[in-house]
């Protein structure tokens, strides 16, 4: 597709996430299944990560090795749905400091609306990871790395769980430079702006409000 477009399509991933997809789930096993996807999803989104090299004593030896040369990390969530990626991506890179921005997409015209922004005071030093399961219209991520880009950020990365190829392209002509991770690449949107097949509404099912 392009090689800022990441389709993490692992069996263990497709596995979860088709129960996820599965309207049957309920609300606590679609929120464990998220955090498992998520961790799952790190593992790759981290992979160009910097390290360098330290000396280490084993029980038998001196040897050279190499760790993480400490690039700092920022994981921001699009609330609300964003939220329930935090936990999953926070268990493998748990030095990370947390930024929220809070948008919601008006049901009439898809518009994301900000209605909060909260980020760590050195992220424009930092890797964001920005956080949403559902990439539809585009609108509501690209508006978020345009708040981020404003604040000075420019180091950013976006992970979905499900994209629209409506909201992919949207994301490399608002933003070429950003690297965008996802589990599964859907069909298309409806007409309501909702991903076909995709899993609904991810923030009703995550916190059971509908
Ligand atoms: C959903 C989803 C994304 C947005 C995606 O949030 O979590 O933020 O829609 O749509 P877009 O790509 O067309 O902008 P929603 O507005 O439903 O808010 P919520 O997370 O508070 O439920
Ligand atoms: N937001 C969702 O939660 N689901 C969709 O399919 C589209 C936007």
């Amino acid at each position: 597709m392009n090689d800022k477009v990441h389709v993490l399509n692992h069996p263990l991933i497709q596995h979860k996430l088709s129960i996820m997809r599965d309207k049957n789930t309920g609300t606590k096993e679609f929120r464990e299944l998220l955090d498992e996807i998520s961790m799952l999803m790190v593992y790759e989104v981290t992979r160009d990560l910097p390290t360098e090299v330290t000396e280490v004593e084993t029980p038998l030896t001196l040897m050279r090795t190499r760790t993480l040369s400490g690039i700092p990390i920022g994981v921001v969530p699009i609330l609300r749905a964003g939220l329930g990626m935090v936990n999953g991506i926070m268990s493998l890179v748990p030095n990370a400091k947390i930024g929220h921005i809070g948008l919601y997409r008006d049901p009439d015209t898809l518009q994301p609306v900000e209605y909060y922004c909260k980020l760590p005071a050195d992220s424009e030093h930092r890797l964001l990871l920005v956080l949403d399961p559902m990439l539809a219209t585009g609108g509501s991520a690209s508006a978020a790395i345009s708040f981020l880009k404003m604040r000075g950020c420019n180091n950013i990365k976006l992970v979905n769980l499900i994209a629209a190829p409506e909201g992919v392209e949207r994301i490399r002509k608002d933003h070429p430079d950003v690297d965008i991770f996802v589990a599964a690449m859907d069909e298309r949107l409806n007409d309501h702006g909702y991903i076909l097949p995709g899993l609904g509404d991810a923030g009703d099912r995550l916190f059971g409000t509908k």
